[in-house]
């Protein structure tokens, strides 16, 4: 890796320039686990940038487990059973080939990362535990406690530590540097000093997570799955894919908004792990509501569809004081519900609640974006050189995500896609005279145009404009009259925009100001998809489109229009394998009642 300082001619503002073989966006598990990939195929110069300090990643956030058919506790789960699983909660428009990329190598995840010191629960053999979650056939979700995320992370961070992968904390990407058929590097900005950067790199690898947040409930921090990914990618040319489909966790916290102490805390996630491990949900009329959506598969069914249970009851009014239901797991105890949701039952202690003695209230929020930037089964986009991976790609998750699935996304794909591009890059390369010119040098004035400008809008306060807006209009329940009403409001919101008043390069309001830049790009794209599919599947519930349409099982795919804006086409979904088809056909389904 080289550096230099840039100050370049009067008209361009200073930057500081990075040479890199492979720069990775984001350091979250797929980022870390491409990383480390990298490194041990013999590329020495990658370098990972994160927007937080080092180990925070959005990642430590994921709880309750990963998937993997290591077949720990029921040794008749395989790989093939694990896929079925996945394209039949993705509701058959996943792509089978990177559900078979992922599924087929997750035992070997696994076990790599048990060897590697992940700190997994274990059974009495000392075996990783596996536990039930949503939709699955069998116990298949590995997990550390409630914190398997974490514990994933601080692995796969001190492996790369072992490969002395260089990570640089703080940096925030504002534009790839693509001329539309090839990318060349990127351009950001340090967070903590706002000076301009500039990195030449042969390969980028995109695994800056997802858009969840573009809702005003939802499970991330507020400064990251801004659609940071999508953005970028469909900025430099590359197509996205199956935008509509946003997963809405059945269990956010649901707070009293007025309490300063509980606010906080809307719409984080309550580990599907409680349900996992036995928790119920009750309306506020002391009923077990999902015996009636969901007789066999009660609290562990799909998420889209415990999701919609629980909004229903809310919405018919039997929902409690904050706009929730119950969640209860109160009949364990207490030492259980410590030994397996230790994170849980200290924040709900911290807050005053005991979960071994009472429910806590929970409600649907916004958790996962199942789309985004399409890509080969190795990661790569449809511009040369940019890759995308982890929660940033599209494919695997069809219209609806199996809890556990993300995590397994991350390291399945950071092996593939580490190895792609460890074969094909071959030193930083230079950024062409004309991408400079036209790319780089106008985006780099832009920056500077953005900081210390005066103007009408807080950015903070337009994000919860858009937030409310998406909520509104393309939330959980979906109808063509609210989402063209959601179109024409965001159009409101950007050129609202236009007119942001924004601090210098280190403060909040600048990095709240790019980050609305790639909300509104990632809300529109959510719109139009949504607007396309006239029809309901997994996490996408058209009220006016009530019933799958097979003419619809396919993917929705967007690209830029030479004009700029966004074009939608249709693709046919591939066939699975014949042995995913035959377990498809077996018909496995989790057994509820197995849990009581
Ligand atoms: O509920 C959870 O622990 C979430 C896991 C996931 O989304 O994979």
């Amino acid at each position: 890796m080289a550096g230099a300082e840039r100050a370049e001619n009067d008209s361009v503002p200073a930057y500081n320039e990075v040479d890199v073989s492979v720069l990775v966006i984001g350091a979250g598990g797929a980022g870390a686990r491409t990383a480390i990939e990298l490194a041990e195929r013999g590329v020495d110069d990658t370098l990972v940038l994160g927007k937080r300090n080092h180990g925070d990643a959005h990642t430590t956030w994921a709880r309750g487990g990963i998937n993997g058919a290591l077949g720990t506790h029921d040794p008749e789960d395989s790989w093939e059973i694990h896929a079925a699983d996945t394209l039949n909660e993705g509701h058959f428009v996943n792509d089978p080939e990177k559900v078979e990329t992922v599924t087929k190598q997750m035992p070997d995840r696994l076990r790599e990362l048990d060897d590697w010191g992940m700190d997994f629960s274990r059974t009495e053999d000392g075996e990783p535990d596996q536990r039930f979650f949503g939709a699955q056939s069998f116990r298949r979700t590995a997990f550390a406690g409630d914190y398997t995320g974490e514990a994933l992370l601080n692995t796969l961070v001190e492996k790369a530590q072992e490969y002395e992968v260089p990570y640089q904390e703080n940096v925030m990407i504002t534009k790839l540097l693509s001329d539309g058929e090839r990318c060349h590097g990127a351009v950001g900005f340090d967070m903590d000093t706002g000076e301009f950067m500039l990195f030449n790199a042969g390969a980028v690898v995109l695994a800056a997570g997802g858009h969840a947040a573009v809702y005003n409930r939802h499970t991330s921090r507020d400064d990251e799955n801004n659609g940071d990914g999508a953005a970028l990618a469909h900025d430099a040319g590359a197509e996205l894919m199956d935008m509509e489909f946003v997963q809405f966790h059945p269990t956010g916290m649901a707070v009293d908004e007025d309490d300063p102490e509980w606010e906080p805390w809307s719409g984080r996630l309550v580990t599907e792990a409680v349900r996992g491990e036995g928790g119920r949900l009750f309306n506020s009329e002391g009923e077990r509501f999902m015996e009636r959506y969901s007789p066999d598969q009660m609290e562990l069914d799909a998420r889209d569809i415990v999701a919609r249970a629980i909004a229903e009851e809310i919405a018919e009014g039997r929902g409690t004081e904050n706009g929730g239901v119950y969640l209860d797991i109160s009949h364990r105890e207490q030492e259980f519900i410590q030994d397996r949701l230790p994170r849980m039952y200290e924040r709900f202690s911290n807050l005053g609640v005991d979960m071994a003695e009472e429910a806590v209230e929970v409600a649907p929020t916004s958790h996962y974006g199942m789309g985004g930037v399409r890509v080969e089964k190795d990661g790569e986009t449809s511009v040369d050189n940019l890759y995308a991976i982890g929660e940033t790609m599209a494919g695997v998750h069809g219209a609806n995500r199996l809890g556990g699935n993300s995590l397994a996304e991350t390291v399945a794909y950071g092996a593939v896609t580490g190895a792609a591009v460890a074969e094909r890059v071959d030193g930083p390369g230079t950024i062409p005279e004309d991408t400079h010119t036209s790319v780089a040098k106008p985006h780099l004035h832009g920056l500077q145009a953005t900081a210390n400008r005066d103007g009408e809008y807080e950015p903070e306060s337009l994000m919860t404009e858009l937030r409310d807006l998406m909520w509104e209009h393309a939330g959980i329940l979906r109808k063509e009259s609210s989402l063209r009403a959601g179109l024409d409001k965001l159009d409101d919101v950007r050129r609202k925009a236009q007119q942001m008043r924004v601090g210098d390069a280190q403060s909040q309001s600048f990095e709240f100001a790019i980050d609305m830049g790639f909300m509104l790009t990632a809300s529109e794209a959510i719109l139009r998809s949504a607007l396309e599919r006239t029809e309901s599947r997994g996490a996408h519930y058209r009220t006016d489109h009530t019933e799958k349409d097979k003419q619809l099982q396919c993917n929705i795919c967007i690209e830029q229009s030479d004009l700029g804006g966004m074009v939608l086409s249709t693709e046919p979904v591939d066939e699975p394998s014949e042995s995913v088809r035959a377990a498809v056909n077996e018909g496995h389904e989790l057994d509820y009642h197995q849990l009581e």
